[in-house]
């Protein structure tokens, strides 16, 4: 693989460059895709194609739409693709958000599936599939594609670029074939994504789910022990690799402001009491993240335990997302509706229990919160991985802190150590918050301690690293079969 060309194609663009009041500003998206892909492309280098939405996006691109970055290091190049308003509503924010999202989550919001979604996704797909052609320097690139919103695009590549090795890897969950059956143009979608030499889930259950669902809608030859998929003369190996985190450097670690510190500044700025338990929340507002069972988890502990009121707060972080849709724009006001609810029932002089911080934060300032915690609270009701949960275990070098984690997150599987809840149960998560809230600093330890072997251990690297290397050996063996 070394010396090939990378290229790597997503929806969501590492860096965004926005314009300000003062002057041009570069944002870091939260998006579990980009803090996963982004440390692997520095460390390879390449091109990464991908959608141009800032509003200042177009003045810092060359004459070819490229700019080196990350800024000011250069390491590789990021091609961006201008979409039109039509464009990014069918595709973006109708095919990909209301249809593919609800469709692989299961997660009780109807799929909508129009006509018109559908030309545009495939459309765009075009689009991207056309600019990765371009793009590349040789017949058979590596091409890394990304996520549900290319469905399309592996097989259209692999048409014109029949050597190349495309890499395909799916960041959210795969449903069973039954749920993913209602999808008019189920077939279409995995034929499109056949057309990748590695398909990759987060765990084996969404492999079996897919290798099933293509068993039930397509003419397929399934090799069930080697995970291998027939179709159209090519062959996929569907793959199950978790998804991880960069584990910070040692000496980014050492320049980090001390807990203390953090603790101080993050009660500060909130008017809080310095010696209470803080719990903190940190999600895109999404309805598949479960914040308003967290939330309830939340009233039902004070309720449950009145020791806890006026000693017990929670942060939640929420980065407004997808706003564009209806169905964000109203689960946003019904958590601000529950927050307000609880804390007109809880508040005392000096005292909400619940700070709701509808505001997208930069990754010091989560790192900061996260050090400051107690306890961090994941609550997914279906999460392909979910990052945050070994963000907060990677910011913990002092070895305190509770996860509290969904099991129906691809990273329960992985991280054991954490309280491992059932986000639809209000009472099973109220009691993790109170244990969580009286756990002694050394079984703290013990646990955290543990946490972060297996983060440190499983990065992003790993992830990165055992994916190229099957690329590896099945570039291989087609040259030798060639
Ligand atoms: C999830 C998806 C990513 C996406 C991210 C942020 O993690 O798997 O593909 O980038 O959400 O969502 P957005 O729509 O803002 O890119």
């Amino acid at each position: 693989i070394s010396g090939d060309q990378v290229i790597v194609v997503s929806n969501r663009e590492p860096y965004i460059h926005e314009r300000t009041a003062d002057g041009v500003i570069v944002k870091r998206p939260a998006s579990g895709l980009v803090t996963a892909v982004e440390p692997v492309m520095r460390a390879c280098s390449g091109t990464w194609v991908a959608h141009g939405s800032g509003s200042a996006d177009r003045d810092v691109v060359d004459a070819h739409d490229r700019l080196p970055v990350p800024p000011g290091q250069d390491d590789y190049w990021l091609r961006r693709i201008w979409l039109t308003a039509e464009e990014e509503q069918g595709y973006y924010y109708g095919f990909a958000n209301e249809g593919m999202w609800p469709l692989c989550h299961v997660a009780h919001v109807r799929p909508v599936f129009r006509e018109s979604d559908w030309e545009a996704y495939k459309a765009v797909n075009q689009r991207f599939a056309d600019a990765v052609v371009a793009e590349a320097r040789s017949e058979d690139p590596l091409v890394l594609v990304q996520d549900y919103h290319f469905a399309l695009l592996p097989a259209m590549v692999r048409e014109k670029l029949p050597q190349a090795t495309i890499l395909t890897f799916w960041h959210i969950p795969w449903p069973n074939p039954e749920s993913f059956g209602i999808c008019p143009w189920r077939k279409e979608i995995l034929d499109g994504m056949l057309g990748s030499t590695i398909l990759g889930f987060h765990t084996r259950y969404h492999c079996k789910n897919f290798i099933e669902t293509v068993d039930r809608y397509l003419e397929a030859r399934i090799e069930h022990e080697h995970s291998t998929i027939a179709f159209r003369e090519k062959e996929t190996l569907v793959e199950s690799y978790p998804i991880s985190i960069e584990w910070p450097q040692e000496e980014a670690m050492r320049n980090w402001p001390s807990v203390e510190a953090c603790r101080q500044r993050v009660t500060e700025r909130l008017g809080l009491p310095q010696d209470l338990c803080l719990a903190v929340g940190v999600d895109r507002f999404d309805y598949t993240k479960g914040i308003l069972e967290r939330l309830n988890a939340v009233e039902r502990l004070l309720e449950k335990w009145p020791q806890w009121i006026g000693r017990f707060v929670f942060v939640q972080v929420a980065a407004p997302t997808r706003s564009a849709l209806e169905e964000y724009r109203s689960f946003q006001e019904r958590i601000e509706r529950v927050t307000a609810r609880i804390n007109e029932r809880f508040s005392r002089p000096g005292y909400q229990p619940v700070h709701l911080l509808a505001a997208h934060h930069e990754p010091d300032a989560v790192n900061e919160l996260f050090r400051a915690a107690d306890m961090c609270v994941v609550t997914s009701l279906h999460d392909g991985m979910n990052l945050v949960s070994k963000e907060f275990v990677a910011a913990r070098d002092d070895l305190q802190g509770v996860l509290i984690l969904s099991r129906f997150a691809g990273a329960a599987r992985e991280l054991a150590e954490a309280l491992i809840v059932n986000p639809y149960h209000v009472e099973e998560t109220a009691d993790a918050l109170h244990r969580a809230a009286s756990m002694p600093a050394a079984e703290q330890r013990e646990r955290m301690a543990s946490l972060r072997s297996t983060v440190r251990e499983s990065n992003v690297f790993r992830w990165a690293g055992r994916m190229l290397l099957d690329a590896g050996r099945w570039r291989l063996r087609a040259r030798i079969e060639a």
